[in-house]
């Protein structure tokens, strides 16, 4: 068989030393798995991915955003894919990633809770389950210009055919055909409806739109993974008196609405500028205010939320 050429991912990535392995943080090139491990071929594990940076008003600090949320939902994902997994040792376990890394520069956190076991046999009963943490060097995912994107020919899975409502890992082949087949065909994003039609999310980030001066995001019963940027978004529009309405959403309202944007931890907030042949409109006042409160929000500069920043002194 020939191998499949494209750039390394070892090259496009710069991982930070140590990873969480087996219960401790060890050098990340000695965090290696099996090839007959279970959830390389089925599928099953789960994931977070979480960003920290470096105090830009204190040295030798990092702040997590929202922690605790992204501890919980990986708690919630493990369940589903029935495991144990405490948001405590979730937290735990971050914190001595990030301790033993000592970052200097904007990091993502991949948390993964995947069935260790070796061979065959998909199943999620009498299988070994272990937990494991890497990072990674992250600046910005998506221009934060903005991006173009076309309707994808892959529709996002429904509920009842996997738990969507997990960030689990065997779900992730759809975001990869939609993402790859929107780059192929000279796009920068995809956005995938659900099996009723109606606008999901792109490949890794939800979607908003305004109208009228409302905002308005599918709800999470239109089959999206319930982003915790999207939740947040949701809290300081509210907060700053902005209408927000969680509906199903129809394709052409994204034609023309004021402003359409993706937001996720590694997107954030980011414009879309293009669907496939419709220029959108580049005045964006309402999610330029929703983006600078993130931002603030983020960097530590907004007390009002600081209840959702975890500092970790090195
Ligand atoms: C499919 C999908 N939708 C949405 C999101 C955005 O979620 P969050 O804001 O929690 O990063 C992500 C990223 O985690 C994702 O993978």
């Amino acid at each position: 068989m020939r191998r499949l050429l494209g750039t390394s991912s070892r090259e496009m990535h710069k991982f930070l030393p140590y990873a969480w392995f087996r219960g401790k943080c060890v050098p990340f090139k000695e965090a290696n798995v099996s090839i007959a491990t279970h959830a390389l071929h089925y599928g099953t594990g789960a994931f977070g991915g979480m960003r920290a940076i470096p105090d830009p008003n204190q040295n030798s600090s990092i702040l997590l955003f929202r922690a605790d949320r992204h501890a919980k939902r990986l708690s919630q994902s493990a369940k589903l894919l029935l495991a144990d997994l405490e948001e405590g040792y979730v937290l735990d376990a971050l914190h001595q990633t990030i301790k033993a890394n000592q970052p200097n520069k904007p990091i993502y956190l991949r948390p993964f809770v995947y069935t260790s076991d070796l061979g065959i046999a998909p199943r999620l009963h009498n299988i070994e389950t272990d937990f494991l943490i890497y990072g990674i060097e992250l600046g910005d995912y998506l221009s934060p210009n903005g991006v173009s994107c076309r309707f994808s020919s892959w529709t996002r899975q429904e509920d009842n055919s996997l738990p969507l409502r997990g960030k689990i890992s065997g779900a992730y082949i759809t975001s990869s055909l939609a993402k790859t087949e929107a780059v192929e065909s000279g796009f920068d994003e995809a956005l995938l409806l659900n099996s009723r039609g109606k606008v999901c999310e792109a490949s890794g980030m939800n979607i908003f739109i305004v109208r009228e001066g409302k905002l308005i995001t599918p709800s999470v019963d239109q089959d999206i993974l319930e982003g915790i940027t999207r939740a947040s978004i949701i809290q300081i529009a509210r907060d700053i008196d902005i209408d927000v309405i969680e509906r199903a959403v129809d394709k052409t309202e994204l034609l023309i609405a004021d402003e359409v944007f993706l937001s996720g931890t590694a997107a954030k907030i980011t414009p879309i500028r293009k669907i496939e042949s419709t220029s959108l409109n580049a005045n964006r006042p309402i999610m330029d205010k929703l983006r600078n409160i993130l931002i603030e929000i983020t960097e530590g500069r907004n007390n009002e939320y600081k209840h959702w920043i975890t500092r970790i002194n090195l």
